[in-house]
Formats: C-alpha cells, structure tokens, sequence
C-alpha cells in the first residue's frame, strides 16, 4: 500500500518524514531519524538552527504561563480564535486536513481549540524552539504532535498545511506562506497598543510604542482578510502580576527597581487588547 503522504520534511535533506510508531522515532527516505522523547514530543532542531544552548522561552517562563493561562484571564482570546478558525473552515466548506501552532509554548491554545472543534480527521501539531515548553505541552495534552523546531527554518512541506495559528510569537511569514496550502489560512494574533499598558507604564520610565501598522503590513505575500480587536479589563492580584511578568520578555528587559515598584502593588487593573487577524494566499482575480 502507497504511503500517504507525509506534511512534515526532514530538516537534514528535506525530504518527507514519516512517524514509525513501533520505533517511536522519525525517519525520512534517507534514514535520518529522530527520535520521539518518552513525552511523545520530537526534536527537530538542527544545532546551527539555535543561537543558544537552551533556545526560546525558559522553564520559569514557561510555568509561570502555564500558572496564568490557567486562571482564564486570556480566555476570551482564546474563544475569538476557535470562533474564527470554525468559521474559516465553514466558508471554505472543509476540515483542515493539518494544523500548526506556530510557537506554541505550553500549548494553552492549541490544546482549547482542539477540544472546542470536532475535526476528528485533523492532525494538528505544536512547535516550538524552547524544549521546556514543548516537554510541559506533550506531558498534558496527547491529542497534537509536538516538535522542537525553529518557525524560521520549519520542518514543514511546501504547502502542507490547512491551518496556521501564531499567538504573541516570532514569525516568519514568507516561511507561513510557503507552508500553507491554496486553500490554507494564518491566524496570527498581536497585540494592540495599548495592551498591558497600565503594566508598562510601571515598569518602564518611557514607552516604546511597537507600530501597530507595522503587523498589518509584515504579509510576504499573503492577502489580510480581517482583523479584529478583542479588548477588556482584568484585575490582577499580586500573584497573577508576578506570573504575567515573569511570561513575558518585560522581565528580562526592565531595570529592577522598575520591577520592584511593580512587583510591591496588591492588585492592578490592566487592559488586554490583541488583534486576530485572518492572512490566506492571494486569490486569483480573472477581469
Ligand atoms: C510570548 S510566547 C507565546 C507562547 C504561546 N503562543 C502563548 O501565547 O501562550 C513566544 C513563544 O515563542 C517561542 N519562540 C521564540 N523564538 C522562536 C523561534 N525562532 N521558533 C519557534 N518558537 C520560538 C518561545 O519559546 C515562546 O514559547
Ligand atoms: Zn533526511
């Protein structure tokens, strides 16, 4: 029987590379293999693909997300991304074949919008270049393929894939280009200015406002067809501010007696505002 046919490419010869579950390895045509670690995830990333020893988001980075994502406060963006790849899906009238969270983390929203479609036939996959994050994602939740990759060097094939989500995470998105099929779309998800402004106002003497425009025209190629605000208020408890600090790259950024004037406050109020926006490939315009 013809092998079907394989959406994830050796990162030695780029050639397809298929699970032996038996062997609980990876191997491509060439006999490059990979080995699949007793969590089940596997470890693509070629060492020159790493600048560092240990690459993308640390241990500590990584629990204290898993500890604040558990508390519900990015629920609803959460929500608008499974109401947005359902109805993506729904106008194209298909089920994604192959889905990919591109820079995963801990795996909080692939895992929710696994459980909130009912795409039995979907293979879905989570990737990301830090270990302890993918370590913590497979140990949790068994229903996706979870691999150790770089997003700018993916272990993907041309046009692989149906479905591409990115929340908060560096990007390539000539690579997203390349990997999405004709029909395939991106979910990517940023922030908006004035997300966790109340908390950036603490902890740096000046803001450095990221040009918001500059997510809308980062395309490579690929089409916008919406985007949409998702904004509300949280209040943290001193816990949560501490976690949300320690998840995002502020803490490595800001001087310590900024972080300890943070660090001091019982409870703020603090707006969430990100953008989902829906990327897919050109379509074609016959005059
Ligand atoms: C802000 S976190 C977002 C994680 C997750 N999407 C979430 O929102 O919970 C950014 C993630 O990108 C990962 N990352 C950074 N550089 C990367 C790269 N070149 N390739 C893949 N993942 C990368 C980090 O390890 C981290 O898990
Ligand atoms: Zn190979």
């Amino acid at each position: 029987m013809k092998q079907k046919k394989s959406c994830l490419k050796c990162p030695v010869c780029d050639s397809e590379l298929y699970p032996v579950e038996a062997m609980k390895l990876y191997k491509c045509h060439h006999n490059h293999c990979f080995d699949m670690a007793k969590e089940d995830y596997v470890n693509l990333l070629l060492s020159h693909e790493k600048k560092s020893k240990n690459p993308g988001d640390s241990q500590e980075m990584v629990t204290s997300r898993q500890s604040f994502l558990s508390k519900g406060f990015y629920e609803p963006i959460s929500d608008e991304i499974n109401a947005t790849v359902k109805a993506y899906f729904e106008r194209v009238n298909k089920c994604p074949e192959t889905f990919l969270d591109l820079g995963c983390g801990e795996g909080y929203y692939l895992k929710r919008l696994i459980e909130s479609l009912d795409y039995a036939e979907t293979k879905y996959y989570g990737l990301d270049i830090s270990k302890s994050a993918v370590k913590l994602a497979s140990r949790h939740h068994k229903a996706a393929q979870w691999l150790v990759a770089n997003s700018f060097f993916t272990p993907f094939m041309t046009q692989s894939l149906s479905g591409i989500l990115s929340v908060f995470s560096p990007i390539d998105m000539g690579e997203c280009k390349r990997m999405l099929d004709k029909e395939g779309v991106l979910i990517r998800v940023f922030p908006e200015t004035n997300h966790l402004m109340q908390l950036k106002e603490v902890i740096y003497p000046e803001i450095k406002v990221k040009e918001y425009e500059q997510y809308l025209n980062d395309l490579e190629g690929l089409e916008i067809i919406s985007v949409k605000n998702v904004a509300y208020d949280i209040t943290l408890k001193n816990e949560d501010l501490v976690q949300l600090l320690l998840m995002t790259p502020h803490f490595w950024r800001v001087k310590e007696e900024n972080k300890e004037a943070l660090l001091k406050m019982d409870t703020i109020l603090v707006t969430v505002s990100v953008s989902v926006g829906v990327y897919q490939q050109p379509r074609r315009h016959f005059f």
